[in-house]
Parts: structure tokens; sequence; C-alpha cells
């Protein structure tokens, strides 16, 4: 097996007593290289179901199985020493109930030496956040824009405005009460997100939400500027990477047309017999 389980340094509980301390900083990762250069900053790594979006040309997270989340996430793993590992449970692989529920996140955590595990809903999850939580596994929760469900969201729009508001908040104390340590509050007006902060027991993390939320969450790709295809009004890119990226393409493809590159200093001389080989 190529996962590595080593229990990284910091765990759901640590995320969980965070509440009301400093805000707890979290990214999307998917690779090792990008998981190594978070693991020193971020508290969580979260090993998100966006990977089928922005890495693999998917229209949503729907197509996302299980298999993807395997290799992902045991490639995440190689890159942390630190950070807790958050992977998230794909469409299907928890929605008939808590025993199949278990199964696959026994088989997510196995299989990659995640810390915890993140699956979509509210009070319709509670029951099954429940169990998982009593049989050993952590739980960070998920509500208000929900993408697994945007065929019945009717799109990924803003959750919780004006009279939605009171199904978001109970959904928000279902899984505080079901043992979850952590819950994740995509697209709420801030007011809502403020007022569910200020109101559960664990930490919230914002995206799209609060600067008020206990921590933060972005997919790595959009704050880097990699993932160009739309850009959400809550992303704020914090480099512009994927215009750099294609004029070295362009550069290179220029040089290899010219014959320029590969240069001298790229090639390889005969060695002299004798001499210290390149
Ligand atoms: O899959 C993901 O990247 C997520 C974040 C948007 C929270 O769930």
């Amino acid at each position: 097996m190529s996962a590595n389980l080593q229990i990284k340094a910091i765990t759901a509980e640590d995320i969980r007593a965070r509440k009301g301390q400093d805000p707890i900083v979290s990214l999307t990762a998917y690779t090792t290289p990008m998981a190594g250069l978070m693991d020193d900053t971020c508290d969580f790594v979260l090993v998100g179901d966006s990977v089928g979006m922005v890495l693999h040309g998917l229209p949503s997270t729907l197509g996302v199985t299980m298999e993807m989340m395997i290799l992902h996430g045991q490639a995440v793993a190689r890159g942390l020493k630190r950070a807790l590992m958050v992977i998230d449970m794909p469409f299907g692989s928890y929605e008939e109930g808590p025993a199949q529920a278990f199964g696959n996140a026994a088989r997510l955590m196995r299989e990659t030496g995640a810390g915890a595990v993140k699956l979509e809903g509210g009070v319709e999850m509670a029951e099954t956040i429940r169990f998982l939580v009593k049989r050993g596994i952590p739980v960070m929760a998920h509500i208000g824009l929900t993408p697994q469900s945007i065929n019945t969201l009717g799109g990924y729009k803003v959750q919780g405005r004006n009279e939605q508001a009171e199904a978001v908040i109970a959904d928000a104390h279902a899984v505080t009460d079901a043992g979850a340590f952590a819950v994740v509050l995509e697209k709420v007006p801030q007011v809502l997100a403020d007022q569910i902060t200020a109101e559960i027991a664990i930490p919230t993390i914002g995206i799209g939400a609060s600067a008020g939320c206990d921590g933060q969450v972005l997919v790595l790709d959009d704050m880097l500027g990699m993932f160009a295809a739309f850009k959400p009004k809550f992303v704020k890119r914090y480099a512009d990477l994927a215009p750099m990226a294609e004029a070295a393409i362009k550069e290179y493809a220029t040089e290899v047309r010219s014959r320029s590159f590969p240069a001298a200093e790229h090639v390889f001389a005969d060695a002299a017999p004798g001499a210290k080989k390149d």
C-alpha cells in the first residue's frame, strides 16, 4: 500500500479546539508537491471533490469516484507531515445510509491516511454523521451551498437568504449535535455565517461566507489563478499563474521551432576518457 498512514501533527480534535481562537487556515490540494508547499502554513488540507472539475475537466463534482479520491488522497498524504488531511466523500458514496457511509469512509481513511472525512448535508445527514463519529471517524460537515446537490438546488446559488436562513441554521445545529468536529459554510450571506458561528460550538470554515468564521478554505487552483474557466465572487486570486504558464508554453514552442532550445547548456558533450560525467 502506498498510503502515508502516519497520524499528522494536527488532529481533528485540535481543529475542534480552535473554536473562537485564531482563524483556521485551509486550502484544497490534489497532488504531493502542492500539499508539500502548504503543509507548514495550513492547519488542514482538504482533498476536495473539486478535483473532478479542477484537474479532470468534469462539468461538476457529480462524476467524481472513490478511486479518484483515493488516488489524489494518497498523493496529498505523501506531501504532508504536519497539517490534518481531510478527504471528501464523493457523490453516491454515503447518501444511502450510515452503513454505506461507514464502509466508504473507512476505506478512504485506510487507503489514504486521511485523518477525517467531509460530507455534504445538514439535518438529513445527522444520523450518518453520528454513526461515523461513534465508530471512530472524525467528520467535517458541509452545509449552505452543497455542490453535489446542484441539480436539486437549481445551480450554484447563494443559500440561506431571507426565509431560507432558518433551514441553514437548523443544519448547523444538527451537524454539531451529531458530533461533527467542524462545518464548512459555503456561499451563505455574511450575517447568517456570523450568526451560526456565534451559535454553534464547533468551528465554522467559510468559503463565500464571512471573515468572522472560525476559519477559511479556498480551492487552491482558484486562488492561484490556475483554474481560469470561471471565478466565483468569493474567490480572491492571490496569484495569476494561468497567463504565466501559457506565456512559458508559447515561449518554449517558439524556441523549439527556431531550434534555439535546447541551447549549449542543456546538451551533453562527449566526455573525454576519464572525465567526470554530467
Ligand atoms: O471540494 C472542495 O474543494 C470543497 C471546498 C469548496 C470546500 O468542498
